[in-house]
């Protein structure tokens, strides 16, 4: 962006700007070199001491007992195929919500339309949260898989996602949790949340690169491969080598995005996760305190600030959202999201579909003056509309 200041407002699409130590360690990756588990030479046993200590260090940030539970993947949207489509089966049921980022939603719809599964979506509110009042008859015999977003990607609001990973267990039925919203800004306890499968995007909360993401797993649920090929292990056979993770682990590994993540987590370690969460907490709570001062303005999301993530959504009576957008980018060098942010369910549940909200992400870098500021700028647009 040149030499002109921004204010960087979307943290919920992709974390910026990132810890130096991950440009750092993106950096030493990629001069290092050597693809881990190809040959035996230096650069290569470099690159696998990277990666197994990495494994290590992302497994152990997520409470995560055997390392080899947690399979690297491109991004949020590459582990979730990786679980929908490698557990599902012809005839199953699945019970999910209609807050699904369309990387659940779409997966889910195509392998209906193709009379593969059926789906049920959990009742939501108007305030973007779920009616989980009668879950239990939501279950059918074949319910094969429960889905859910851990936190909205429009409001930021913490789902009951403990109640549904306890009614999924109790019927024996596998649960997926879809934290991409959540991993890296909120403490994650896979034991409370009785989830089976996480899924986890590298480059938002965790603060590596773009390219890289996650799965966890829990031991023993078996997934078909979502990709097949080399693994570097086990050559000669011809089908992929049934030994985690690189079952579903197929390619060359990306090494880069990879220690990048694993700088971002200690980035996160060393300042604390509990900080960062009150830090994000309290500019949240601040904006959507500012906005709804702001005359013409809805917001939408939490009341408490503590039952969500540092997202907030608003509209501005009367104005379109890419226009809001547009002049908060132009006239004031703010960054943020506009539209339905891929989660075009989670709108008609507000009562905001088709036009969307403007949604609004702060960082760990995010500071109180950069609210402020936002705050003005927005009083500013309202007022120039004649809101105000
Ligand atoms: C809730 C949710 N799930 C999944 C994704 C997809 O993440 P990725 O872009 O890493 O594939 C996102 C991205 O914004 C998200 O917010």
């Amino acid at each position: 962006m040149g030499e002109t200041q921004v204010y960087y407002f979307d943290n919920a699409a992709t974390s910026w700007p990132k810890p130096e130590a991950v440009y750092r360690a993106v950096d030493r990756a990629l001069r290092t070199g050597g693809s881990p588990g190809r040959s035996g030479h230096q650069r290569t046993l470099a690159a696998e001491r990277q990666l197994y200590e990495a494994r290590e260090k992302v497994a152990s940030f997520f409470g995560v007992s055997k390392p080899s539970s947690l399979i690297f993947t491109l991004n949020a949207t590459d582990a979730l195929n990786m679980a929908i489509k490698g557990l599902l089966k012809k005839g199953d049921h699945v019970l999910t919500t209609p807050c699904e980022y369309n990387s659940v939603a779409r997966p889910l719809n195509a392998m209906a339309r193709d009379g593969l599964i059926t789906v049920t979506e959990i009742p939501c509110t108007g305030q973007g949260t779920l009616d989980v009042t009668g879950l239990s008859s939501l279950f059918l015999p074949h319910t094969a898989l429960v889905i859910a977003t851990h936190a909205s990607n429009v409001t930021g609001q913490l789902m009951p996602v403990e109640e549904l990973g306890a009614a999924a267990r109790a019927r024996q039925v596998p649960f997926l949790l879809d934290a991409a919203q959540t991993a890296g800004v909120y403490p994650l306890s896979l034991k409370t949340l009785q989830a089976d499968m996480v899924v986890f995007s590298g480059h938002k909360g965790p603060l590596g690169p773009q390219g890289v993401g996650g799965l966890i797993l829990e031991e023993g649920l078996a997934l078909r491969p979502w990709r097949e090929g080399g693994t570097g292990s086990r050559s000669h056979e011809v089908l992929q080598p049934q030994v985690m993770p690189d079952y579903l682990e197929a390619g060359t590994m990306n090494m880069p995005g990879i220690a990048g993540l694993q700088a971002g987590i200690d980035y996160i370690e060393s300042v604390g996760l509990d900080s960062i969460r009150f830090h994000e907490v309290r500019l949240a709570s601040k904006l959507r305190e500012g906005l709804k001062k702001i005359p013409g303005t809805r917001v939408y999301g939490p009341a408490d600030p503590e039952e969500g993530v540092a997202v907030v959504s608003f509209t501005l009576d009367g104005l379109d959202c890419g226009d809001v957008g547009f002049i908060l980018e132009e006239v004031h060098g703010i960054l943020c999201r506009t539209g339905l942010h891929c989660a075009p369910g989670a709108h008609r549940c507000l009562g905001t579909f088709p036009q969307g909200t403007v949604r609004l992400s702060p960082g760990f870098s995010t500071t109180e003056e950069d609210v402020d500021y936002l705050l003005e700028a927005v009083a500013e647009i309202a007022f120039e509309a004649g809101l105000g």
